[in-house]
């Protein structure tokens, strides 16, 4: 099957050219993102595959319906991104990658912890300079203190795993859908309040959904301990960046570590070092030593791309050759979008 793909980089498609000796598609690459300037682009491919940061409304989906396309692979596990029920309307089929590799996420969180910790991003620099003064580098033992895990999936278990087995961290988690495997090693599962009120550390494993949309507003960081960590390597809209920028000022937030972020469409994955950033709410975090942002990196590793490809590719071969999926993306598995 001809396959477009939006949004991509070179390693893309390396991983995928590489994937592809297996199964035969005919692949083009585009690297503009698929948005609404770009809904046209499309005239013969009857799939397109798309990442984290391309537009796929309902708008985008009728002009792709229109030239055509009859199936959208994601090359990621979230899909807040894709209306999918205006997908399923238009006749369309949306699969995703919904586990390449939680480990590579859930090491990019605790990586995050780690570093705004021990502040291993401004020792970095000092170093460097032969600054070797540890005042402002004062840490804690992350051993004995409390973690609250939002979202206890694939990457959320894993993330509780290595805290508590490895950290020696207590562990307490909020999740709909509590999983055994946490329970079974002694996660214990409370209510938004009782973690907001008990944890020493916050990290976010929850899809960006109606209900987890700000969910981290003022109201919720006015309930944490004074000087609280909170570390989202979810999705950027679960944390309301002006609120959270307010309780740094105030110290009520005593570190912030981000892998995503609200407006990062117009920002990750580029290298925008000669141009002038606009968004000054992004830079008003960037001035903060006590916050931490990578470019939504934590599914970057080699397990994580070269898995992202096989099981894209295969979702594609699957549906081109009309057996089930089990991949799909179901309007059912919209919560309240
Ligand atoms: P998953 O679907 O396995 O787990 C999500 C968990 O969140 C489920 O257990 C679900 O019950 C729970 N949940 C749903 N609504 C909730 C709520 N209101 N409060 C608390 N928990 C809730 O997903 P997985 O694979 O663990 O990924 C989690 C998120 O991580 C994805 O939705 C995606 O947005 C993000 N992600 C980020 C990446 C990165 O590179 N930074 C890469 C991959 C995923």
């Amino acid at each position: 099957m001809k396959i477009s793909f939006f949004s991509t980089k070179s390693y893309d498609r390396e991983f995928f050219e590489r994937a592809n000796q297996n199964f035969g598609h005919e692949l083009v690459f585009y690297s503009s993102k698929l948005n609404f300037e770009t809904r046209d682009i499309i005239k013969d491919s009857p799939c397109v595959c798309v990442f984290v940061n391309d537009t796929l409304d309902q708008e985008v989906l009728t002009a792709l319906a229109d030239n055509g396309v009859s199936l959208i692979a994601l090359r990621c596990a979230g899909f807040n991104n894709v209306d999918v029920r205006a997908a399923y309307e238009l006749g369309m089929s949306v699969v995703r990658v919904p586990a390449y590799s939680p480990n590579a996420v859930a090491e990019h969180a605790v990586g995050l912890m780690l570093a705004l910790n021990r502040k291993i991003h401004r020792s970095y620099s000092r170093v460097r300079n032969c600054n070797f003064s540890l005042q402002g580098l004062l840490g804690f033992d992350m051993a004995g203190k409390t973690a609250g895990i939002i979202g206890t999936g694939r990457i959320g278990q894993i993330v509780a795993r290595i805290l508590k087995q490895g950290m020696g961290m207590k562990v307490i988690a909020h999740d709909p859908k509590p999983c055994p495997e946490c329970e079974s090693m002694g996660v214990e599962y409370v209510d938004l309040t009782t973690l907001y009120s008990d944890s020493d550390i916050i990290s976010l494993h929850c899809p960006l959904t109606h209900d987890t949309h700000h969910l981290i507003n003022t109201e919720a960081l006015s309930l944490m301990k004074d000087g609280v960590m909170i570390v989202n390597t979810s999705r950027g809209a679960v944390i309301d960046t002006c609120a959270v920028i307010e309780m740094l000022k105030s110290g009520k937030v005593g570190y912030l570590g981000l892998d995503v972020y609200e407006q990062e469409g117009d920002l990750f994955f580029e290298d925008l070092s000669d141009k002038v950033i606009t968004d000054d709410v992004f830079e008003r975090l960037l001035t903060f030593p006590n916050v931490l942002i990578t470019g939504h990196q934590g599914f970057f590793t080699e397990d994580a791309l070269r898995a992202i490809a096989d099981t894209t590719l295969q979702n594609v071969t699957s549906c081109e050759n009309g057996k089930p999926c089990e991949n799909l993306v179901t309007p059912d598995m919209v919560v309240n979008k």
